[in-house]
């Protein structure tokens, strides 16, 4: 038998959160809020992992998170303890204990986890809860304790139903909770219907205190992380909070990070040492910066790969590459499939997709590259385009090491220039050009150089 199975609960409806996207896959610094649960539960080592779905997101969290998860689905609307009998069949009799959390509280943390599971072995407790003290508990369930004690756990009274509530600080449950198995599946099944016909696991913490058994509830140390979210204001303030713990702790690995607050780092980005981010700038998806960069002023990066000392101004980057010592900026845009090989110079208004500049060729200023190859030291003069699509189909432009595009060169694509050749300003190439020629004209005639 598994010492330790994991339940989490993602098929609530999601009503505040006003979506047609299931509240669990909504992001939070990039990722999808259920990720957050799924991987916590994987660092803990948890040897069991059920998501407990809906009928109507199961196809979409299925999708998302693939076969790392076994699944349940909950049929009716029952509530939180409805969701945890949902998985019951895949559960029960297959572990010692049972962690049950929520997949809308994505800012618990191991430690906390850890410690909760910690005591819990160790006073044998049938039931311990995670809990926090805040100031202001809207919307969570309150740990009633007995005479206001630090000491016995009566029961968790939901906000809607608790009239005890005044302004004071409160301890809030956070929805994490760590079950002696037997207990949880004997037990499950007494919790009655609350408000609004749904069945709250919290009515179990009561039921122990009936029952005089163990249950007990564990402040964090960092209140923030009992917050779950149900709308989206819960949504920024808790996206704020992980926002800068995320700038911090590249901070303290060597990033510099000038007006940190208008900086916007996701939880996946892995950025190099000395690197420097100017204010405005948003690193997103999948993006790995190298060191000795800078980047920024209002550069926004998105599942891309920058090398070391790479300069990023005022561009915007999305599934593209740059090696180390390539640079960009002002106002250009890198699209899917561009790659800069090292030190290339992309300057202004440049665009480019789907292209590949090899090292040390520039293009200083406004043009379009797509589809295209350029060799290596190459000249790409302002107002170069290749005219990659004649409507129907894209094509593709070479131009071979060494060439010297002149300025406002249009390359009608399917098109080669050799290596070495050079476009006159305002060419316009139809036909390949040979390695070593000159092209002029409109369309450019080939002449001896
Ligand atoms: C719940 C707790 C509350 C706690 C708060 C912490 C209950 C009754 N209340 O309130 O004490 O302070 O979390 O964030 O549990 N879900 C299902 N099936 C359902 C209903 C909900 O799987 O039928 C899932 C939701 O998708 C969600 C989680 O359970 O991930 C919690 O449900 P939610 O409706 O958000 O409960 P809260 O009102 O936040
Ligand atoms: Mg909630």
């Amino acid at each position: 038998m598994d010492n330790l199975a994991g339940i989490i609960l993602a098929a609530g409806e999601g009503i505040r959160m006003k979506s047609r996207t299931p509240k669990v896959l909504h992001r939070l610094c990039g990722k999808e809020l259920i990720r957050y649960p799924v991987e916590l539960l994987g660092r803990l080592g948890v040897d069991r992992i059920v998501v407990v779905v809906s009928p109507a997101n199961q196809k979409a969290i299925k999708e998302l998170l693939g076969d790392t998860v076994e699944y349940a689905v909950q049929t009716t609307k029952s509530g939180t303890a409805g969701a945890v009998e949902a998985a019951a069949s895949l559960v029960q009799g297959k572990a010692q204990q049972v962690l049950v959390i929520g997949g809308d509280s994505p800012l618990v943390s191991d430690a906390s986890v850890r410690s909760l599971i910690d005591g819990h072995l160790g006073a044998a407790h049938q039931m311990s809860i995670l809990s926090g003290i805040v100031q202001d508990g809207q919307g969570l369930g309150r740990i009633d304790r007995h005479h206001g004690s630090q000491r016995d756990v009566l029961g968790i009274v939901e906000d809607a139903q608790d009239t005890a509530r005044d302004d004071q600080p409160i301890e809030v449950n956070s929805g994490v909770y760590c079950f002696q198995a037997d207990w949880l599946w004997e037990n499950l099944g007494q919790v009655q219907a609350s408000g609004a016909q749904e069945r709250y696991l919290t009515n179990l913490a009561a039921i122990a205190a009936e029952q005089q058994v163990s249950v007990a509830a564990q402040p964090s140390g960092d209140p923030i992380e009992v917050r779950g979210i149900n709308n989206r204001v819960e949504l920024a303030r808790l996206e704020d909070v992980e926002r800068q713990r995320i700038r911090e702790s590249w901070m303290l690995e060597g990033v510099t990070i000038s007006d940190p607050s208008s900086v916007m780092i996701d939880s996946a980005v892995v950025i190099g040492q000395d690197t420097v981010i100017l204010p405005n700038t948003m690193l997103l998806g999948n993006t790995v910066i190298g060191s000795g960069c800078e980047v920024g002023p209002g550069s926004v990066i998105k599942d891309s790969t920058v090398g070391d000392n790479c300069r990023v101004t005022s561009s915007a980057l999305e599934e593209a590459v740059m090696e180390a010592g390539a640079n960009i900026g002002p106002f250009s845009h890198l699209r899917p499939g561009a790659y800069l090989e090292s030190d290339v110079h992309i300057g202004n208004f440049v665009e480019v997709k789907e292209s590949r500049f090899a090292a040390g060729s520039v293009m200083g200023h406004f043009g379009y590259v797509g589809d295209a190859s350029i060799g290596a030291n190459v000249n790409m003069g302002a107002g170069t385009v290749t005219c990659n699509y004649d409507g129907k189909n894209k094509h593709r432009s070479v131009v071979e090491k060494d060439a010297f595009i002149g300025c406002d060169t249009m390359l009608v694509a399917p098109v080669t220039v050799g290596a070495g050749a050079v476009t006159g300003a305002g060419a316009v190439v139809t036909k390949d050009v040979p390695p070593a020629r000159l092209a002029v004209g409109v369309p450019a005639r080939i002449l001896d150089r």
